[in-house]
């Protein structure tokens, strides 16, 4: 299929366009009338509940006729912007034709999985498919359990995997909401440097907190560990990114204890952070990694891969599911898989990053609330401190710069004190310079409010 390579271009002078003060009066009714029968919004909409009506490349557009920049894609998921062209026609035509037929073949499912594949390095070819983030993670849980006939697991503070029951036990907020982990579900202190928990500094530390979680596994585990789990940089708990070697001294702790290692890219896969899929950062191979979100940009289609050698295993643990690999789904994957590759979006998010980054560290330099700015490719996030020094968070600061950004036609990512950034990965430099510049006169405002 052919398409204008120019879909998404957008006079960058007419935007944002706000036409009346948001959230509006529709988006409040609409919210209204929902939230009476959903409850638990996450924060972001309680922050600010505005109601979309439409998408299209970079921006969105509330139901008061408001258009936004979209420094969200979603939530990590539309990496090639809203409805490219490609994946809306591949999507459609099985809509039409065949939306289900369970875990038989079809070729557009054929093909997925060949291009899937393509795209993973060594010998990760053992591959199911899911629709949510989470039941891949429980996938692969399931299989390094298989495997290893072991069933117990390591991962860090600040990890988010999902919310079914065993992926939540992974997670740190596991503990303040849905009670006491699963048994065998270990937390271990992560590589977060600007935090460190062990008040160490990079690289004189010769990453000192892989040697403490070797010493934890040995300490806490009961001999039946299957697989640390991590995330290569973790999205949830504020765009942290680890330092250089980090996965590849992790990945050479697993090989000496003879556990799995799983990769969790469900948020990072798919160029969002400047490579394919982000463990190349470190030249590692994970034993499983985990792909959803950008995968199919915004079609729910996730799926994971395990080494070949392991892969007999997947034998044992099913791959059928009433939704997962469906042809919608797959021509959703297929499309955006083929646009990966075809519009060189891996490349294009390394340099939209790296500009954005740029942008960023100059804008710390100028307020005293921003503690740290950080991130790789177009995953990036800033986090605000009531002191340089002491780090303390300014949660009142985060969600008061989130709620200003958003009212002036930024869409973004609040999480406590840390603002989360994910453009979609086509966005040109000119919109996001835009967005860096409401940002910029949000943190202002918000200084000026605290007396800074
Ligand atoms: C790293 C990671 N793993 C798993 C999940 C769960 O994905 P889903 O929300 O599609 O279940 C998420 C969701 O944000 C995530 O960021």
């Amino acid at each position: 299929m052919s398409y204008d390579k120019n879909w998404a271009k957008v006079d960058v002078k007419s935007l944002p366009k706000m036409v009346v003060p948001a959230p509006g009066p529709k988006s409040m009714e609409i919210h209204s009338r929902a939230e009476k029968y959903m409850k638990g919004y996450s924060s972001q909409v309680k922050l600010f509940p505005v109601a979309f009506e439409s998408g299209h490349g970079c921006t969105l557009t509330d139901v008061d006729g408001n258009t936004y920049i979209d420094f969200s894609s979603g939530i990590y998921v539309t990496n090639l912007g809203h409805c490219h062209p490609k994946v809306v026609e591949y999507t459609q035509k099985w809509v039409g034709k065949l939306m289900n037929c369970h875990d038989y073949s079809t070729e557009i499912k054929t093909l997925f999985l060949e291009k899937l594949a393509s795209t993973l390095p060594g010998s990760l070819n053992g591959i199911q498919m899911y629709c949510a983030g989470t039941e891949a993670v429980e996938a692969a849980m399931r299989a390094a359990r298989a495997y290893t006939k072991k069933h117990e697991f390591f991962s860090f503070y600040g990890d988010f995997h999902g919310k079914t029951i065993s992926a939540v036990s992974l997670t740190e907020s596991a503990n303040y909401t849905t009670g006491p982990r699963f048994n065998g579900h270990h937390l271990a202190p992560n590589g977060h440097c600007y935090h460190c928990h062990f008040d160490k500094k990079y690289p004189e530390c010769n990453l000192f907190c892989v040697d403490a979680l070797e010493k934890q596994i040995q300490m806490e585990g009961t001999g039946s560990v299957a697989a640390i789990v991590l995330e290569p940089i973790q999205g949830w708990s504020g765009s942290i990114v680890y330092p250089d070697g980090y996965l590849a001294k992790i990945r050479k702790l697993c090989d000496k204890l003879g556990i799995f290692l799983i990769v969790d890219e469900v948020l990072t896969c798919c160029a969002r952070t400047g490579k394919m899929y982000c463990f190349e950062y470190d030249n590692i191979i994970p034993d499983v990694v985990t792909l959803g979100k950008g995968l199919a940009n915004g079609f729910p289609c996730t799926a994971f891969a395990i080494k070949e050698e392991y892969s007999e295993v997947l034998e044992k643990i099913s791959a059928s599911t009433s939704y997962g690999g469906n042809p919608m789904a797959a021509a959703a994957g297929l499309a955006s898989l083929e646009v990966i590759e075809d519009e060189a979006i891996v490349e294009k998010s390394a340099k939209l990053g790296d500009f954005i980054l740029k942008q960023l560290k100059k804008m710390q330099d100028n307020h005293k609330i921003i503690g740290e700015v950080r991130g790789k490719g177009c995953l990036l996030g800033m986090e605000l401190v009531k002191d340089q020094k002491t780090k303390e968070p300014f949660i009142e600061a985060g969600n008061k710069v989130y709620q200003k950004a958003f009212a002036k036609g930024l869409a973004w990512i609040p999480s406590k004190n840390n603002l989360r950034m994910s453009p979609p990965l086509i966005m040109e430099e000119d919109l996001a310079a835009k967005a860096l510049l409401i940002i910029d006169e949000a943190v202002t405002e918000v200084e000026k409010e605290y007396g800074y």
